[in-house]
């Protein structure tokens, strides 16, 4: 296929992203008014919230009431300004952080949610800093300025600060909580003023070209008048202005304020995001780099989404299309399993609904359905033998060993750890030894969900016996000699991944920082790949 003006048009619409925010700062709430934005939904209310609410029943079987509405909300595509934007949910609760990583290396750009009382917290650290690794453009709202929080500035020092990021706001709020009287928009220039029934209307609009004028103190009153005055001065001298390559590099995040319960600050938000936000981004291999408009298909598998129904194996899998256009009933290479295969009912993702997609472009994500041959970093290609890059495993924080509890199901058990595993429901090790299997998990969560998943699915049961594990590292062998003296002395702690990496578990911070000091011919790193 030759390259052509519409097909580089298709690639140039395309805005793929992930809002990520600590749980309850509003990533949901902002989700659904940026949908209603784009006429995707029409009421509020629509999208649900795919956190683990406190509820009486237990949490895992919450999860597995998420996990039947999670298919829908995985990827939640609209229209809006001529751009055709795909929002990538990412899942709320800290135990499920390993899914949000793997999401994160699918999108151009993320949108970070801060709560404006609380701050910068935990979950939105761990989550910038896995977008880092990729410099991914990221834009912060900070929410709920219809709250006292903290103040603008301190709360600028928190982030780049704590998140590492070098800030540069793009709106500023006018008071908060009860004095909240709306956001000056500083890449407009415009002051938007917020209205008590929290609708946003076009009416409320004022262009401001001079900060000094009058209009602005009969507007908001002398004193917030003079407040903004003084603040926009300090914003200017000493945040850099705002710098678009700079964003796209990922070195510079513009930072907005506003309510999205209230739609407030939100389209502001949205319309300065069709403006920066990068199109489709080239993404790596291990052989070289792919650029969207390269006229041949690829893609990887980022996600894979086991059905509910456990009489029906067939699970969805996720694929980024990273260049040229992805068609239906079309033979394509599964590069891992270097066969062919084709697609008859592959599915494209209009928020709530699904459809059978005929073409999809560079930025799009297609749900393939699949009965257990793809794992997470699949690529699909023409044909060219090409490893997407940039899916790292992270240690878990917790683990067990796998206990069989009925030796005539190995088998079965076996088939049901390895697929669970691939879904990237948790990380498998086994043990150099003895050939013991350890799960990893980031939360406590997953290994109930294993354990009734393993039972209800495949007719298998385990228990499990904790372990005190405190990091897995992924070890690079820098001199064999050292290496092997290292396998002989550490053999009960070296472990094999699914990959067939070798992983050290080491026991303590201690044993890890011994290990490291004594064995120099060996590298420990805390991610899969390096
Ligand atoms: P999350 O997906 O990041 O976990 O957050 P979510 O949108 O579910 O929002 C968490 C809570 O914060 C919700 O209240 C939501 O209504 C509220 N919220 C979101 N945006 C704003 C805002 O701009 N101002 C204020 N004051 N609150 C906001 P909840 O009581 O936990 O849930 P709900 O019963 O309202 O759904």
């Amino acid at each position: 296929m030759a390259i052509n003006a519409s097909f580089r048009r298709e690639i140039e619409k395309r805005r793929t992203f992930g809002i990520i925010s600590h749980p309850d700062a509003g990533k949901t709430t902002l989700t659904e008014k940026l949908l209603l934005f784009g006429g995707a939904i029409q009421v509020a209310g629509a999208v649900k919230s795919n956190k683990i609410k406190r509820s009486a029943t237990s949490d895992f079987m919450e999860i597995e009431r998420q996990r039947g509405i999670s298919v829908a909300t995985s990827v939640m595509a609209f229209e809006y300004g001529g751009k055709m934007i795909n929002i990538l949910d990412t899942p709320g609760h800290k135990d499920f952080a390993e899914d949000t990583y793997r999401t994160l290396t699918a999108v151009d750009s993320v949108i970070v949610v801060i709560d404006v009382a609380k701050g910068v917290e935990q979950q939105t650290k761990k989550l910038v800093e896995v977008s880092r690794m990729r410099d991914t453009p990221i834009i912060v709202f900070v929410n709920k300025l219809d709250r006292e929080g903290k103040d603008g500035f301190d709360l600028l020092d928190e982030i780049e600060q704590d998140l590492g990021l070098q800030v540069c706001p793009l709106s500023w709020p006018v008071g908060m909580g009860q004095r909240f009287q709306g956001v000056y928009n500083i890449f407009e220039k415009n002051l938007i003023l917020f209205s008590a029934h929290g609708k946003q209307e076009g009416d409320d609009i004022t262009k401001i070209q001079d900060l000094n004028s009058p209009i602005l103190d009969q507007l908001i009153g002398a004193q917030a008048a003079e407040e903004l005055r003084n603040d926009i001065h300090t914003i200017q001298e000493i945040y850099p202005a705002f710098d678009r390559e700079d964003y796209l590099q990922g070195k510079l995040s513009p930072v907005f304020f506003g309510s999205a319960i209230n739609n407030f600050g939100v389209k502001e938000l949205l319309d300065c995001f069709v403006q920066i936000a990068p199109p489709p981004l080239p993404r790596h291999t291990e052989e070289r780099i792919i650029r969207p408009e390269e006229d041949r298909l690829t893609g990887f598998v980022f996600k894979i989404h086991a059905n509910m129904d456990p009489k029906h194996r067939d699970r969805i899998a996720f694929l980024r299309v990273c260049s040229g256009i992805f068609r239906r009933n079309t033979n394509y290479l599964h590069v891992r399993q270097d066969r062919k295969i084709k697609f008859s009912n592959p599915t494209a993702f209009m928020a709530s609904k699904k459809s059978i997609v005929d073409e999809a472009y560079p930025g799009d994500i297609v749900g393939l359905y699949d009965s257990g041959n793809f794992i997470i970093g699949d690529g699909i290609t023409e044909g060219e033998k090409i490893h997407f890059k940039g899916i790292p495993q992270f240690s878990p924080e917790q683990f067990r060993l796998v206990i069989n509890q009925d030796p005539l199901r190995y088998k079965q058990l076996h088939k049901g750890l390895t697929q669970l595993m691939d879904e990237g429901v948790a990380q498998l090790f086994v043990k150099e030894d003895n050939n013991q299997k350890i799960i990893g998990t980031v939360g406590a969560l997953q290994f109930d969900v294993i354990q009734y998943r393993l039972q209800h699915e495949y007719g298998a049961s385990c228990t499990y016996e904790t372990l005190h594990i405190y990091k897995a590292c992924w070890i690079e062998i820098l001199d064999e000699e050292d290496y092997k003296k290292f396998y002989t002395r550490k053999k009960k702690d070296i472990a094999k991944d699914k990959h067939d990496q070798l992983v050290y578990l080491a026991e303590s911070a201690w044993s890890l920082k011994m290990t490291q000091e004594n064995y120099l011919g060996i590298k420990l790193h805390f991610k899969s790949e390096f």
